[in-house]
């Protein structure tokens, strides 16, 4: 098989890839390890910055998004009883964010790739990417039991942190930054209306607290749990407890209960692998970079790094230019430690970190105050959180 542009990962990285490339005539093949049904399944991301809208928006993928998506122009700081409002529009010169989940974005894009009559390949196993120093790259892999081989021109390595992409290139080639968090987040959805119109991010010393939404009537709340810990030791009613210790009281006297029907937790870290380019290999989203959730930043330097990707590979085959793709690594990076420090930033102020002692926990609560006093700081806040420009 042959194609222009070969996409490894079919989660909002690789489909949204492939959403603009077909726009603008470049043949691509999606193909990922996993079942269509179980990339539907998965629940991430709620917060969308304006840029992420934006790019979505060009990519013809703005229906369903401006009609079901919450806009959002500020947010809660919830710290010793009380409760701060992070004022993003008055902040920002009126910008806000939209809350839109990840699962509705991963299927308006595969509707949208599906009715172009575009080519995916799910449930697939052993794929490599070979050859991407050369001009002539091709991924390997077994589909339906049978070996299959894609020669293409150039292979997006958009699958995950996880993936086969990064792993291809010769360690010496890349260097790697990583610090692990000894906490995760453990989320529940549940079908009952959220605790407030707005989210609410809570310090407290039983840890931190997350109160999020998908709509008016679906709640999407997490706790911060140790490390290794297992999502069976906690039965929903031990969530909705632990959640409500964490808030202040007005809050937590609100929260509507009910059963959950997802419970995960997801592990904290931050990790950035440079370059994001190795000939004709693009490493694209988580592949390159993981950020902890807190501040919202993962899927919004996915879409940043597509964006600026897709302009590379259209100038390339509609100018025959190959400045785009030469600047994507040095353009993508540096938005992406922006948001690597902002995420690192607001964990640390946000979490209790298992080391701390009393000093620590009073620079926090200091540095909250300083917040909610100081418009500079919460414009530092509020700039990053609505997303820097690209
Ligand atoms: P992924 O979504 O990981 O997709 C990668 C795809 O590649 C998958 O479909 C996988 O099956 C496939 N794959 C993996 N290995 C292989 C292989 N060997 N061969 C073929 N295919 C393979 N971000 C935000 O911006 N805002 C938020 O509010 C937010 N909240 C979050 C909350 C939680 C709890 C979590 C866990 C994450 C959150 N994120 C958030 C981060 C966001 O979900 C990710 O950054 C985003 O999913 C990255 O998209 P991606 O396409 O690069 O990678
Ligand atoms: C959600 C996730 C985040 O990381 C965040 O900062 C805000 C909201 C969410 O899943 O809704």
């Amino acid at each position: 098989m042959r194609t222009q542009v070969a996409i490894i990962g079919s989660g909002p990285s690789g489909l949204l890839l492939g959403q603009i490339l077909s726009g603008a005539g470049i043949a691509n093949v999606v193909v990922d390890r996993t079942r269509r049904d179980h990339i539907l399944a998965r629940v991430r991301a709620g917060v969308l910055e304006q840029g992420t809208v934006r790019v979505l928006d060009q990519a013809g993928l703005g229906a369903r998004l401006h009609n079901e998506g919450l806009i959002h122009d500020g947010f809660s700081l919830a710290f010793d009883e009380r409760d701060h409002r992070i004022d993003l529009a008055g902040l920002t010169g009126g910008k806000h964010v939209t809350v839109y989940g990840q699962t509705e974005i991963t299927r308006d894009l595969l509707d949208a790739r599906e009715t172009d009559g575009m080519l995916s390949l799910y449930d697939v196993e052993d794929v490599v990417p070979h050859d991407f120093d050369g001009e002539r790259p091709y991924v390997t892999l077994i589909h339906d039991g049978k070996p299959l081989r894609i020669d293409c021109d150039f292979i997006a390595g958009c699958d995950g942190f996880h993936g086969a992409s990064r792993r291809a290139v010769p360690p010496s080639a890349m260097t790697c930054y990583e610090r692990i968090y000894p906490f995760g987040w453990l989320g529940l959805l549940a079908e009952v209306p959220p605790v407030s119109h707005e989210l609410i991010y809570a310090n407290h010393a039983r840890g931190f607290a997350l109160c999020s939404m998908r709509s008016l009537s679906r709640s999407r709340y997490y706790v911060q749990v140790p490390a290794g810990e297992k999502v069976e030791a906690w039965s929903d009613q031990r969530f909705w407890d632990e959640l409500r210790a964490r808030l202040p009281r007005h809050h937590a006297e609100k929260v509507t209960t009910g059963p959950s029907f997802e419970k995960s937790i997801a592990p904290l870290r931050s990790f950035v692998a440079e370059p994001m380019r190795f000939g004709r290999l693009f490493l694209v989203g988580d592949a390159a970079h993981i950020v902890p959730p807190t501040g919202a930043k993962g899927l919004n330097l996915a879409v940043g790094d597509v964006h600026y990707l897709s302009e590379g590979l259209c100038e390339h085959y509609r100018e025959g230019s190959e400045a785009g793709l030469e600047a994507y690594s040095a353009r993508a990076l540096s938005r992406v430690w922006k948001a690597v420090r902002f995420s690192w930033w607001m964990t640390t102020l946000l979490h209790r970190f298992p080391e701390a002692g009393a000093f620590e926990t009073k620079i926090q609560l200091a540095e909250l105050d300083y917040l909610t006093h100081s418009r500079a700081a919460a414009s530092m806040l509020a700039e990053n959180y609505v997303g820097l420009s690209y």
